[in-house]
């Protein structure tokens, strides 16, 4: 049994893409629908579609990935239109949009769009996109974000969540939760990819934009992703739930995600690698794992992790 709860949501399995892989555009979207996943979250939408970053912004290694997509999307009407199919097709299976802003007056107008539409599935506010040539990864400042979640839960009074970056540093963590809990937040979900990294090929940056730097995923940013989750739960309020991303090949990744206490997780690079049949493989990885050590529901070892 692998259902879980966020929110007033039931999920009938507990993985599902990492927003920006496998979730551009509606064929997309419908490969991770019909696979293993719990549900999907669409790629990041502003206002207007954007082309994003120039090529080559993405690259995987043996290790993980590296990319600088720099938000390249079909804008948030696109996404609330295919959501609206999705809903009426699957009128219980509830689904993630992400969304944010590049520019401070866009939240206002993002979630003005999205409360006047009929999507009724969870929101990912990103406040955390590593890639938009001269603009910071909101999340690493603490009044930026509560600003912005100030206006938009004035606004917005559907399920919210928000996309953090991961932090480095133990007075981080206590900050940006402090700000979290002053909201009605329904999920958090942590980590995006480690800014600014660099790979190398050859003699060569493997990326393009941003002089070769970009967001590293995959299995390098593992304990951060396992760190990120596991101070979060301790940190925030016990009604938000827990989106665990970062680094997951197997079934034993998700595992441990859980243990330091997600109640979802997300897959990004290994998706782009393996496409969404992965799904079924962690599925399986993580059955057979829990069979092997008795545990029969989620909630026999979530948040469970022992410190010897
Ligand atoms: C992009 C990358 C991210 O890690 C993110 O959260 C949002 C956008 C991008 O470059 O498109």
């Amino acid at each position: 049994d692998l259902t879980t709860t966020i929110g007033d949501f039931h999920f009938d399995n507990t993985v599902m893409n990492g927003a920006g892989v496998w979730c551009f555009d509606r064929d997309e979207l419908s490969a991770v629908d019909s696979s293993a996943a719990a549900t999907f979250v669409t790629k990041t939408a502003t206002l207007q579609a954007r082309q994003g970053n120039p090529e080559p912004r993405m690259a995987a290694t043996s290790l993980g990935s590296i990319n600088s997509m720099g938000l390249p999307n079909k804008g948030l009407d696109y996404y609330l239109g295919v959501l609206a199919e999705f809903e009426n097709t699957h009128p219980d299976k509830p689904y993630f949009l992400s969304t944010t802003g590049t520019d401070p007056d866009d939240f206002g107008r993002l979630f003005t769009k999205i409360a006047q539409s009929n999507f009724h599935g969870l929101v990912e506010l990103n406040l955390s996109c590593p890639n938009v040539v001269g603009k910071p990864q909101i999340a690493y400042d603490f009044g930026a974000v509560e600003r912005i979640l100030t206006q938009v839960t004035g606004i917005y009074h559907g399920a919210l969540g928000v996309k953090l970056p991961p932090y480095f540093d133990l007075v981080h963590f206590q900050e940006i939760a402090a700000v979290l809990n002053k909201f009605p937040l329904v999920f958090v979900n942590t980590i995006n990819s480690v800014g600014n990294g660099l790979v190398i090929k050859d003699e060569t940056a493997a990326i393009a934009p941003k002089g070769g730097l970009g967001g590293i995923g995959g299995g390098y940013i593992k304990p951060m992703a396992l760190a990120n989750v596991r101070t979060l739960r301790q940190l925030l309020n016990p009604s938000i739930r827990i989106i665990g991303t970062g680094g997951v090949q197997n079934g034993r990744d998700v595992f441990e995600l859980i243990l330091c206490g997600a109640d979802m997780v997300g897959v990004a690079t290994q998706l782009g690698k393996e496409g969404p049949k992965v799904f079924a493989r962690l599925t399986q990885e993580l059955n057979d794992l829990m069979d092997e050590k008795g545990y029969r529901r989620l909630s026999d070892f979530r948040g469970n992790l022992q410190v010897p």
